[in-house]
């Protein structure tokens, strides 16, 4: 807190505006909302606009080589900032870019305009590095060191007041061979379960309705406590906390998810109807070159058994097209099983390769053309699939939770049902942060219209 003290002296109100853009995944939009805590602790204001900034901070994800390529752009525009005395800004890079070798490299010889860099462990050092650098001039690198829970999490300046993502464990252990991952965030640490329950009710004193737990698999939760517990108790514990309505989580590995977490979905009152079960392929063989440790045959059996005992869960995924050696057949075996599974979503990707993963030595390439040509027949499937099942929910009166003012219309507001779908109806912006009833009146591939029947 005295650096925040220190920084505050420092700055004046020409040059405390801070602009911050995050790549990646929810833990990044998180690890955001702390670094936000921090700046407006020292007296910085947030701008959506980055020409009006002093202090630009880009959170980076490495996941796939585009990812990676935006920042390179973005910095490579704001070189033009460097060369003005008058409109000098402070460039601050974060999150996974720097923690990998290879990526520090480039952003080091190649972006002279950078002024401070640290990792997703170091966190918390970034005001004494904001601080060095104003008074002493000094370029600062924080990076590589190893995660540390008792590193004091000072706090986070949540973006809405009704829901907020909670970590629950940091890391992962699981070396899918094409992934990052592991080697950005590190090995798996489970946050203690007291700690969970204490932030948990913290945000539901100041309102908070529903939280997302995060972890990169968060049904190992607990595997690394001299006394583990199981993720299905974690959310047994956080759905008594009072004032918490909703409890969403992400990500699901397949491989040990527990039938009492499919019965979790029922014996819990507050726990929504969404799974996120990423399955990248649906063949055999590609999944175990890729090392998920589930067969195809699994994957479906807990799909099969999760929508037996919840018929009204949606189930999402994610699905990687072009993975080293990926034949016709197998991708006819991922279009076969979304064809089971019937997903109500899915994030697409084109595998890309990263260096230093296992997956990123093999040399059987799948050709830019055929990997475009699938993509877009598996997109074409899971959307006429998505498009049916909306379709089916018109009619139905869904219970939704009002996010925000719709980002293309403003006279419409825009909520999740508890299934994840996303609504749009028309309302008034006070209803924000409140629970409507919502009657499903039209739908598209990506969308339901509703009308508010009762507040
Ligand atoms: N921990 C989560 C996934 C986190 S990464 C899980 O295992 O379920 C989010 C998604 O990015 C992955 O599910 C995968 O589909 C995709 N992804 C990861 N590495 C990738 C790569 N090298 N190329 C393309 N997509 C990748
Ligand atoms: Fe990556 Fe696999 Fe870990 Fe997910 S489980 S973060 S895909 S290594
Ligand atoms: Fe990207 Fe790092 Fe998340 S690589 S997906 S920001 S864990």
């Amino acid at each position: 807190m005295n650096k925040l003290h220190s920084l505050n002296r420092l700055i004046n109100e020409d040059s405390n505006k801070y602009f911050i853009r995050t790549y990646g995944c929810q833990m990044n939009e998180h690890d955001s909302e702390q670094i936000a805590f921090m700046l407006n602790k020292a007296g910085f204001k947030r701008t959506e606009d980055i020409d009006e900034s002093d202090l630009i901070i880009l959170n980076t994800c490495s996941i796939r080589a585009n990812a990676e390529n935006k920042v390179y752009g973005l910095l490579g525009q704001l070189k033009k900032y460097k060369k003005d005395k008058n409109n000098n800004k402070i460039i601050a890079i974060c999150g996974c870019m720097p923690q990998r070798e290879s990526s520090l490299e480039e952003l080091t010889n190649k972006y002279e305009n950078i002024d401070i860099i640290f990792g997703t462990n170091t966190i918390h050092k970034f005001p004494e590095l904001l601080l060095n650098y104003i008074n002493e001039n000094r370029k600062e690198i924080a990076v590589r060191e190893s995660f540390n829970l008792e590193y004091e999490v000072l706090g986070y300046s949540y973006l809405y007041s009704h829901k907020a993502f909670v970590n629950i464990m940091y890391g992962c252990n699981n070396f899918c061979t094409y992934c990052i991952v592991p080697f950005t965030r590190g090995r798996e640490v489970s946050r203690p379960l007291e700690e969970i329950i204490t932030e948990v009710k913290k945000l539901a004193k100041n309102g908070v309705k529903e939280i997302t737990l995060l972890g990169q698999n968060v049904n190992s939760y607990g595997n690394d406590f001299d006394k583990p517990i199981s993720f299905s108790e974690l959310l047994k514990e956080l759905d008594k906390i009072e004032g918490i309505e909703q409890i969403r989580f992400m990500t699901s590995h397949p491989k040990d998810i527990s039938d009492k977490l499919i019965q979790s979905f029922q014996s819990l009152n507050n726990l929504e109807r969404h799974l996120h079960l990423p399955v990248q392929s649906g063949s055999n063989r590609i999944l175990k070159e890729m090392n998920r440790t589930y067969s195809r045959e699994k994957y479906i059996d807990i799909v099969n058994k999760t929508r037996k005992l919840n018929p009204d869960i949606s189930i999402t995924t994610d699905i990687m097209v072009g993975f080293p050696g990926e034949t016709e057949e197998d991708f006819e075996e991922t279009l076969d099983l979304v064809r089971i599974c019937e997903f109500e979503s899915a994030f697409t990707f084109i595998y890309s390769p990263r260096e230093g993963t296992k997956a990123a030595k093999m040399e059987n390439f799948v050709d830019k053309d055929i990997i475009n040509d699938r993509f877009k027949r598996l997109t074409d499937l899971l959307y006429e699939i998505a498009l049916k099942k909306n379709i089916k929910l018109i009619g139905s009166v869904q219970r939704v939770l009002v996010d925000e003012i719709s980002k293309t219309n403003d006279e419409y507001l825009n909520g999740r049902t508890s299934s994840f779908l996303n609504v749009n109806f028309k309302g008034e912006k006070d209803l924000i942060g409140k629970f409507v009833n919502v009657k499903i009146i039209d739908a598209n591939t990506f969308a339901l219209e509703g009308e508010i029947i009762d507040v």
